[in-house]
């Protein structure tokens, strides 16, 4: 591998996910986007896959009982000469951690707006996520083909809830019954849409310059020349696309169109792929590493369990950050300090499992985990160093584990153990007591650990209320004040599954007060990996 061609191909990447409130067309859209990298024939077949995958997976068939899906999967495909990798998110927000993380692993997102429902919760919550990292954001304003708001109060609103300006790339021509296209303020071209469109690449009719006569031909004298004057208004009122404030996080391009008719679609791809980030520099505990720096490194930022319920594995989702993957290759496993040799990564070709021979900067390679990867393990060629910011956040949610078969502890614990490292649950062991406390940000992930541990583990447990608020991780550079809190505090502490000392506070004002009364302890609300 030259130097020019690993450039070269971490230039090609654009690595995103779709942020949105559920219902706003993250799934309708992402089928498009695929119809468009011809990586599916039909739009549809997002869902029915997903629908097969499901049926055929034990733990699965919970969640397609409840009509959500919890899998994150990573889809790639070509677009316009770029290689697009689409990370996939759990819609349900009990599963937001795993939505966390992933954004984690992006150079850019996508967001989604309900144009009749303007900036929802769910939104406001994943866009101070991506406000961690920076994370450049493009806009795609969906459902034009209903009875939205007014485009410009959407905007408004999305500047003033979510602080980010907005610089139309596309305007709407109507809207609902009498949505007849965009029109791009840039190139100067309208597009127009045809309705029943949604399952194919739609042709593109276009019509070039917003002045020619063939508008007024088509839309009609006085709607052409509303159209010209609301154009002229939104150029003034609004902002202008600037890249580099794009860049930075401060500006949204916005895209108006249609995910279920298929149409402004295409304009989003063309300027997302155009404008999106290539791999970013990335931090870790000893140097920032470069997408073109030829050693090869990456972090794991999801693990995910029986993909495949006949083989019952679990695969470890690794975002690489520079250098070149090659089957067969030696890596480090840092945090177990360990040569490993990756025969077997797998790619996700438009979420079809197969095996990569290369992959570069901004894939997503997964590798085969028995047990030996955790969430935030940094694999490298050779380097001792730890990618930075991927955080566990502190559970909101905590039950005591109680076992209906005593004799089975053994398995519980293990289970429990390899659950938590998968992130799918935290678990927590008192210092004073064997209790087995378990921690999440939402209640199904509690449904999906009882499942999980029952159909994998043997083991059938119960929960029961426990009488803890919230967890706070424990540091304290003193080690003999850290002793002193350990031997005054035990009733309160526990080891997470990671060994990492936590106070487990069974009211919001016992937090409080204990923060008080230790000022040289620190309580941090996440951990990093
Ligand atoms: P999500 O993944 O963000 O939760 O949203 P999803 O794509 O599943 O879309 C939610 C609903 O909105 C779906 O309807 C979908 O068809 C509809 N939808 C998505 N994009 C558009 C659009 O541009 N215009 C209109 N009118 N509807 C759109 P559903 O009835 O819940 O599901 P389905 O039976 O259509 O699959």
């Amino acid at each position: 591998m030259s130097d020019a061609q690993l450039a070269q191909e971490a230039a090609l990447r654009r690595t995103f996910a779709i942020i949105s409130h559920p219902d706003a067309g993250k799934t309708t859209i992402t089928e498009k986007m695929l119809l468009f990298g011809n990586a599916i024939q039909l739009a549809g077949s997002v869902k029915s896959k997903r629908a097969e995958r499901h049926a055929t997976s034990d733990w699965m068939k919970m969640e397609q009982e409840r009509g959500i899906s919890v899998t994150t999967s990573v889809m790639q495909f070509p677009y316009n000469g770029r290689i697009v990798n689409l990370l996939d998110t759990p819609g349900h927000e009990d599963f937001s951690e795993d939505t966390y993380r992933t954004l984690t692993a992006v150079d850019s997102a996508l967001m989604v707006i309900d144009a009749a429902k303007g900036v929802e919760d769910r939104t406001i919550k994943l866009m101070e996520v991506c406000r961690l990292r920076t994370t450049p954001i493009l806009t795609f304003i969906n459902k034009m083909d209903r009875e939205t708001r007014d485009p410009i109060e959407v905007m408004d609103e999305i500047e003033t809830v979510l602080n980010i300006q907005c610089a139309p790339m596309t305007w709407p021509i109507g809207m609902g019954r009498q949505f007849k296209g965009v029109y791009h303020l840039y190139d100067d071209v309208i597009h127009l849409y045809t309705q029943g469109q949604g399952n194919r690449i739609p042709e593109d009719k276009r019509i070039e310059g917003l002045d020619s006569a063939e508008v007024d031909r088509v839309l009609g004298e006085s709607a052409a020349e509303e159209l010209r004057m609301e154009v002229e208004l939104v150029r003034g009122a609004s902002h202008a696309f600037d890249l580099e404030a794009y860049r930075r996080g401060e500006l949204s391009p916005v895209y108006f169109g249609t995910a279920m008719g298929n149409f402004g679609v295409r304009e989003m791809l063309n300027g997302f792929v155009e404008f999106a980030p290539t791999p970013q520099v990335r931090e870790t505990d000893t140097r920032e590493v470069v997408a073109d720096d030829g050693r090869f490194s990456g972090f794991v930022f999801k693990i995910q369990a029986n993909m495949d319920p006949k083989h019952r594995d679990r695969v470890a989702f690794l975002r690489i950050c520079s250098g070149k993957y090659e089957r067969n290759m030696k890596m480090r496993h840092v945090r177990i300090g360990k040569e490993v040799k990756i025969a077997d990564a797998l790619t996700f070709m438009a979420s079809d499992r197969s095996h990569v021979e290369e992959a570069w900067p901004g894939d997503i390679i997964g590798l085969h985990n028995h047990g030996t990867i955790q969430i935030g393990d940094t694999f490298t060629a050779g380097e001792d160093m730890r990618f930075l910011g991927i955080p566990h956040f502190a559970p909101e949610l905590f039950r005591r584990v109680r076992l209906r078969d005593p004799l089975k502890m053994k398995a519980l614990q293990k289970g429990l153990q390899q659950l938590s490292e998968e992130g799918a649950t935290q678990v927590f062991l008192p210092l004073d007591n064997n209790d087995l406390i378990v921690g999440a940000v939402g209640t199904l992930q509690f449904d999906v650990v009882a499942h999980r541990l029952k159909e994998e583990y043997k083991v059938d447990c119960l929960y029961e209320p426990v009488n803890v608020n919230t967890a706070r991780w424990v540091y304290c550079a003193d080690a003999k004040k850290l002793d002193e809190f350990k031997r005054k505090g035990s009733a309160n502490l526990a080891l997470d599954g990671g060994d990492y000392l936590t106070y487990l506070a069974p009211t919001r004002v016992n937090l409080q007060m204990t923060q008080e009364r230790w000022p040289e302890i620190e309580f941090r609300a996440t951990r990093e990996h």
